[in-house]
């Protein structure tokens, strides 16, 4: 119904859309001269694509570069946690859980002891669950295909089930944060089998989660028609959500938290500015972009050992004629790592684990030799500031896909991980009082005498 008047809306709009569209885009188009001319940070990045120092934070850190005889130099990637390397958690704990552990580390700056962690996980599972009118009134009515745009959604409905929304005080923001946490997962599922139900016929499944289990368990209980799932799938779930679950205050998603949260705004408004920034193919969604080029790779790559043919696929791919056609071959490069995403490095463990348990060790060598022949091509093609390497949606989506995880909720299982981070950062915003947000735009166009509407002349502009 809604879509049904939105479509006769943009039937009238049609007719008129082509020639505003002319106006806008010569209205819009600035010379690209005046970047370098007024030495504009575009991208808040340096002329050698260095991101512009904005922020200090002590919940991560990310190294991509070590000092030789006081040679900067490129080197394997690192993540940490509040100081942690993050393989080091990752291998400091071998049982579940691991999410729930890095999420404490994350909102408290310290790792849990085993009373501290248990407490925490207690009361994640206690507010966990959507009342039944959540459910019903918000996740079940208008359902999107998008899975971000539900949760999006649903996030700033919250605000209207809280009993104080606008309180920033930082232990009402933690309490929201909490809220947040505990109940995205369901939140996205429930969404994903709405849409399944209401718009393409499926079953409705709707679960409770099962308080003994681990985010990530209940992930794939609550998504899965028999509700199973095997150790390694739990273990390799639960490891993407650590991976996930913070990337310091530059990310895009994670700086338009400190943006939005800087003007004082309510945590449910935040949020949901976050999770449209990590909708964006060039930040979190590039995970299902990656599984979409690797479909169109498979369908044009007859011989999938043939890497002259890869090659040429790729090569039209990087000329805009292939693929979405803008040129990017997703899930290569990064704007920090150099030689190695520390992420990727883990989750491509994991992808080769799972293949080789579901026989698609074909399909994950395809990876592999794709992987390496972009990282070279990218290198003689792009102009690059530093080595290029694969990022951590390079394995992530086809990892997910090993999972039973359909591609609907690949973005939204990031911000689930992702909201640990996001809810650190906005406590450090308020705990650090910082002051409102507000860079510079320089104005390059003219000013103008006001023309009375019986002289004006459309013009477009060259
Ligand atoms: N495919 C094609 N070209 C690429 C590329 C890729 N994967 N990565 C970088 N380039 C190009 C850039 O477009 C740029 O060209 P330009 O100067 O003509 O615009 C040039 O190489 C230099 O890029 P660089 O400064 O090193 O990267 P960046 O910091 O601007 O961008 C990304 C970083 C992640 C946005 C970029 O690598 C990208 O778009 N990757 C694909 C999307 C993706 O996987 N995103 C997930 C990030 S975790």
């Amino acid at each position: 119904m809604v879509k049904d008047t939105m479509m006769e809306l943009d039937k009238a709009l049609d007719e008129s859309l082509d020639m505003l569209v002319k106006y806008c885009m010569s209205s819009s188009e600035i010379d690209r001269k005046l970047y370098y001319e007024y030495d504009v940070k575009r991208g808040l990045r340096d002329a050698n694509g260095k991101g512009v120092l904005t922020g200090l934070t002590e919940v991560s850190d990310i190294t991509s570069s070590v000092y030789e005889n006081g040679v900067q130099v490129p080197s394997d990637g690192k993540l940490y946690y509040y100081g942690y390397d993050v393989e080091d958690l990752l291998a400091g704990r071998t049982e579940l859980y691991r999410f729930e552990e890095v999420t404490y580390l994350l909102l408290f700056g310290q790792l849990p002891t085993k009373n501290q962690l248990d407490a925490f996980i207690d009361i994640i599972t206690d507010i966990q669950e959507l009342s039944g009118q959540f459910v019903r009134d918000v996740i079940m009515k208008s359902p999107s295909e998008n899975i971000m745009n539900s949760l999006q959604k649903s996030i700033i409905t919250l605000y209207s089930f809280d009993p104080s929304p606008e309180d920033i005080s930082i232990r009402n923001v933690l309490r929201q944060s909490l809220q947040m946490i505990a109940k995205m997962p369901l939140i996205s599922v429930y969404a994903y089998h709405a849409y399944q139900h209401f718009e393409m016929g499926g079953s409705l499944l709707i679960r409770n989660p099962d308080p003994k289990l681990c985010t990530a368990e209940n992930i794939l209980r609550l998504l899965r028609p028999d509700g199973k799932y095997t150790e390694l799938e739990a273990q390799a779930l639960d490891i993407a959500l650590v991976l996930h679950a913070e990337h310091g205050g530059g990310n895009n998603s994670t700086f338009t938290t400190h943006v939005v949260t800087s003007s004082r705004t309510d945590t449910y408004s935040a949020i949901a500015a976050a999770i449209a920034s990590l909708k964006g193919p060039r930040h979190g969604g590039a995970n299902l972009k990656v599984l979409q080029m690797f479909e169109c790779i498979k369908k044009n790559v007859k011989d999938w050992e043939d890497e002259d043919r890869i090659r040429d696929y790729l090569q039209k791919i990087m000329d805009k004629k292939e693929f979405d056609h803008t040129g990017l071959i997703y899930g290569m490069g990064h704007a920090v790592y150099t030689l190695s995403d520390p992420r990727e490095v883990v989750l491509k463990r994991y992808a080769k684990k799972l293949a080789d348990e579901n026989g698609l060790d074909e399909e994950f060598k395809l990876y592999d030799r794709v992987e390496k022949i972009a990282a070279k091509m990218l290198t003689e093609n792009r102009h690059l500031f530093k080595p290029i390497c694969a990022n951590v949606d390079f394995y992530s989506g086809f990892l997910y896909s090993m999972l039973g995880i359909p591609e609907q909720l690949f973005t939204p299982i990031f911000a689930i991980s992702r909201i640990s981070g996001w809810s650190a950062h906005r406590l450090e915003e308020l705990v650090n009082n910082g002051k409102i947000i507000r860079p510079a735009y320089k104005y390059v166009g003219l000013h103008h005498d006001y023309i009375p509407i019986g002289e004006r002349k459309s013009v477009i502009k060259k």
